[in-house]
Order: C-alpha cells, then sequence, then structure tokens
C-alpha cells in the first residue's frame, strides 16, 4: 500500500469519527464519547496530513510544520484550559475567524501558484476556469467568515456595542454585494486578474464586517451557529482546492450541521432564517425607548426569604448573571431546603438563556440539581401564573416583557412570562439593560421585587437568613 493510500484511508476512518462525534454530540448522555470521537478523528486527520506533506517538503518546511503544530496546539490547549463557560462563545468566534483566514490563504495561494507554474498545473481549458471559480468561491466565502467572525467575537466580548449597526440602506448594500460578487467571478473565471483577486477579498471583507455588525444582540445565537456554518462552508472550498477529501467532507458536515442548528435556533426564537442569514433582512430600526416606566422595588434577602418560607410553589429561572456569578452551588442548596420542607421548586430555562445553547443545563448539572426539575420554556410556561415566587437569578432579556412590543429590538422572540407569578424577585446588580441592551418593563411591575446584588452572594444570604429563621433544616442539621 503506498503512503498515498493509506492516507486516505486514515482520512476515511477520520471522517466516520467526525460523523459519529456529530451523532454523540446530539444527545446529553453520549456527548462525553462524541467528544471522544472528534478528537480520535482530528488526531487522526493530522497525522494523516503531516505524514502526507512531509513526503514533498525539504528538512527545513518539515521543521517549520512541526513548529507550527507545536505553537498551535500549544496556544488551543492552553486556551481550552483557561477559557470559562461564558467566554465559550467568543473563543468558537475567534476559531470560526482562523478557518475564515486560512480559506483566504488557500484561495490566494492557489491562485499564484497556478500563474506561477502554469505548465506544473497542467491546467488548461475549463479545467482552468473550475479551478479559478473555486479560488473565486473559497476567497469570498473565507473573507466574509473572517471578518464576521471578528465582529462576532467582539459584540460577544462586550468590546463593542451588542445594538444593530442601522446604516441606511442596509438591505440594498448587501444585496449589492451579492450581486457583485456575481458579476466578478464570471470576470474572473474568464480573465483571471490580481486585481480581480483583490476587489473581491475587500468586498467579501466588508460584507462579512456588516452582515454581523447589522444584526443585534438577541439575535447573536444565532449569529454563531451561522458562522460556524460559514466557516465549515470555506473549509470545504479550501478541500477543492487542495484536492483534499477530508475537508471537503468535514466542512459539508460542519457546514451542513451549522446550517441546521442555525435553523431551529431562528424556529425556537421566532425569527425567519432568511432573514437572520442576511444580516437581518427586511428587520427595521428599533424605536428609541425614552418611556417613563415609573420606580422599581427594592427588596431585601430576609424579605425574600419571609416570602420563601411562605411559597408553595417557586419556579427559578436562571440567566447568563447565574453563570457570571457561579450562582449555580448555593442555588442547588437552596433549592434541596425548599424541597425538603415540601415547597415544589422548578427551574424555567429558555432556550438562549446565558450565552451558548444549553449554559444552565450545565451549571444546574454540575450543582447536582435533578434533571426532572429543571423544564425547557414551552414546559412551564403556562405555570406561572400558579407560582407563589419567581426567582429570576441573573437574567434579563429572556424575561422581558417588551418582546411583546413590536417597536421592540426583541420583538417577537418567545421569553417566559415570569410576571404571571403572584411575587417576582429579580437578582442583578444594578438596572442595567440585558445583552440585547433592551430595557426591561418587568422590573417596574407591582408584584417585581429587586434584589440587588452579586446573584451568589445575595443567595447565600437568603440560605443564612432561612437557618435564623429556625428552619427544620436547621434542627436537623443540630440534631445530626
Ligand atoms: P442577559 O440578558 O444577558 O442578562 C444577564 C443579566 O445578568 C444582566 O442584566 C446583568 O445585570 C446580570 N448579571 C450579570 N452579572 C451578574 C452577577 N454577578 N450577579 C447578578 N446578576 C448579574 O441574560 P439572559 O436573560 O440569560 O439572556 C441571554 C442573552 O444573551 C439573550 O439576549 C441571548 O440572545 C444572548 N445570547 C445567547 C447565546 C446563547 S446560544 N445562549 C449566545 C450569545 C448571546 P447587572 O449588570 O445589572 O448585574
Amino acid at each position: 500500500m503506498t503512503a498515498t493510500t493509506a492516507a486516505q484511508a486514515a482520512y476515511i476512518v477520520a471522517a466516520l469519527l467526525f460523523i459519529l462525534s456529530l451523532a454523540g454530540l446530539s444527545r446529553h448522555e453520549s456527548s462525553r464519547s462524541g467528544v471522544v470521537f472528534g478528537i480520535a478523528g482530528m488526531a487522526i486527520a493530522l497525522a494523516a496530513t503531516i505524514a502526507l506533506a512531509t513526503r514533498s517538503i525539504s528538512t527545513a518546511g518539515g521543521a517549520l510544520l512541526a513548529l507550527a503544530v507545536v505553537i498551535g496546539g500549544g496556544i488551543g490547549l492552553w486556551r481550552a484550559r483557561v477559557v470559562k463557560m461564558t467566554g465559550m462563545p467568543e473563543l468558537i468566534a475567534i476559531l470560526h475567524s482562523f478557518v475564515g483566514l486560512a480559506a483566504v490563504l488557500v484561495g490566494w495561494n492557489g491562485y499564484l501558484e497556478v500563474e506561477a507554474h502554469p505548465a506544473t498545473a497542467e491546467m488548461t481549458g475549463s479545467l482552468l476556469r473550475i479551478h479559478h471559480g473555486e479560488v473565486f468561491v473559497g476567497i469570498f466565502i473565507g473573507a466574509v467568515t473572517f471578518t464576521g467572525s471578528i465582529v462576532a467575537n467582539l459584540k460577544l466580548s462586550a468590546r463593542i456595542s451588542s445594538s444593530p449597526l442601522m446604516l441606511p440602506g442596509k438591505n440594498l448594500l448587501n444585496i449589492g454585494a451579492l450581486v457583485a460578487f456575481g458579476v466578478l467571478t464570471v470576470f474572473f473565471v474568464i480573465h483571471p486578474s490580481l486585481g480581480l483577486l483583490i476587489a473581491v477579498t475587500a468586498l467579501a471583507l466588508a460584507l462579512g464586517w456588516h452582515l454581523v455588525a447589522s444584526i443585534g444582540g438577541g439575535d447573536m445565537p444565532v449569529v454563531v451557529s451561522m458562522l460556524n456554518s460559514y466557516s465549515g462552508w470555506a473549509a470545504a472550498a479550501s478541500g477543492f482546492l487542495l484536492d483534499n477529501n477530508l475537508l471537503i467532507v468535514t466542512g459539508a458536515l460542519v457546514g451542513s450541521s451549522g446550517a441546521y442548528l442555525s435553523y431551529i435556533m431562528c424556529q425556537a426564537m421566532n425569527r425567519s432564517f432568511i432573514s437572520v442569514i442576511a444580516g437581518g433582512f427586511g428587520i427595521e430600526a428599533p424605536t428609541t425607548d425614552d418611556k417613563d416606566y415609573g420606580t422599581h422595588r427594592e427588596a431585601t434577602a430576609e424579605e425574600v426569604a419571609g416570602l420563601l418560607s411562605e411559597a408553595s410553589s417557586v419556579i427559578i429561572t436562571p440567566g447568563y448573571g447565574m453563570a457570571v456569578a457561579q450562582a449555580q452551588y448555593p442555588i442547588a442548596e437552596l433549592t434541596r431546603r425548599l424541597r425538603d420542607r415540601g415547597v415544589n421548586v422548578r427551574f424555567g430555562i429558555h432556550p438562549v438563556a446565558g450565552r451558548l445553547p444549553g449554559h444552565m443545563n450545565v451549571l444546574l448539572a454540575e450543582a447536582n440539581v435533578p434533571y426532572d426539575i429543571v423544564l425547557e420554556m414551552d414546559e412551564i410556561n403556562e405555570d406561572f401564573a400558579d407560582t407563589s415566587v419567581v426567582l429570576v437569578i441573573g437574567a434579563n432579556d429572556t424575561v422581558n416583557p417588551a418582546a411583546a412590543d413590536p417597536g421592540s429590538p426583541i420583538a417577537g422572540m418567545p421569553v417566559l412570562h415570569v410576571w404571571d407569578a403572584a411575587d417576582v424577585i429579580v437578582f442583578k446588580r444594578s438596572m442595567a439593560a440585558g445583552y440585547a441592551g433592551v430595557q426591561n418593563p418587568l422590573f417596574f411591575r407591582d408584584n417585581t421585587q429587586m434584589l440587588f446584588g452579586d446573584a451568589k452572594a445575595r443567595v447565600e444570604d437568603i440560605l443564612r437568613a432561612l437557618e435564623r429563621e429556625g428552619s427544620p433544616n436547621r434542627v436537623a442539621v443540630a440534631v445530626g
């Protein structure tokens, strides 16, 4: 068996492992094995690619390749070890930008190599035209992914505002850029030139920036999975240029699964898929909110403990602030104590609470909150009306009744109807808006009280207050 055949066989095994990985990651119980399959597939793919490459490069080239693998692998390991879960989406966004940049470089290299050595490339006629088409499409998708992912990273890490950029005629700008890309592609296939390549790169870089900048904070979950999809297609385009079957298969897997995830997220958030992938196409500029919502009421931890002592049912709706404060552990303890007293405690999880899909579920599982009391938004939304107390812990956009206002940037987004409960306690540090930058009228309702401060510290205060009250729990501890 030649080295090339062995590498192709290794690629098939790696592709199968990637498919098994995706299947594993789609279910809670099998997600660990999904990760293991993914790591195994990537290790085989890397080893086969390096083995193939070292056959045709000089010793110095081999040393450079090894250096790149060691430096890249080292940075990757370090980042993955130190990243907090709340920082995952921005890390994913920056990784997508690398895929985009790689696709641009592969495209440029594909063009320059054929131009420099037309004889070695052995490409003429329609084969050459197909090659030029691949170069152009690869660079376009790669550059859109590159700048789009950088903007997503900046928005998710709060280094730029998460509110949508509303340039005049933004939809026309996007459509114009797509039409220009089509026209440039035709010209490039017929008369390839460096000038056209520079033009399409600049056009795609600007389009990627504008597409993501035009999407508001509330829709960022869809943007992240959409860029995931784009990065897959960019990798597949590079696969065609490099004649690498594994890159084509893997790119197509990532591209199609990312597109499907974006579609599911759009459905969950009542958004139009086409509108989001077209940079908020058809979404009007939100009306400015200068409404006077009145005054809010504040509560102390002792008062909240008093309310909880009287409650027969409690729903906890966690959000991003719970993750920031790492409040899941005292929340799990509070849940246990209340359940010991016979209170019906449940959790209501919004599909985009936090900063990544399943964020809240992972944190609550980490703190050993039983799965069966953690319910999805659709499963619990009807039950708020029969609930004594709702604890909104570090959530904001996901419990914002402004979603019912057609002029709001989060208009139409399904939210948890926490205001239907008898009493609502909102845990947060200030009156600041949530991720989408929209004021929350919930805070000013008659049945809402604010409990200001770090969520973890406040839940611990409540636990202490419950203990002081002489809960049955305390007696049990004292006797034990
Ligand atoms: P957000 O709307 O982000 O609000 C979180 C709230 O937590 C803030 O208002 C903040 O108020 C409070 N907070 C922060 N640190 C806190 C702390 N240490 N203690 C107490 N409170 C704290 O949260 P959400 O309701 O979970 O909504 C998620 C948002 O992120 C949505 O807009 C969603 O579209 C977006 N998003 C989601 C994802 C995914 S996939 N889930 C990905 C990207 C973006 P203070 O500053 O006043 O404390």
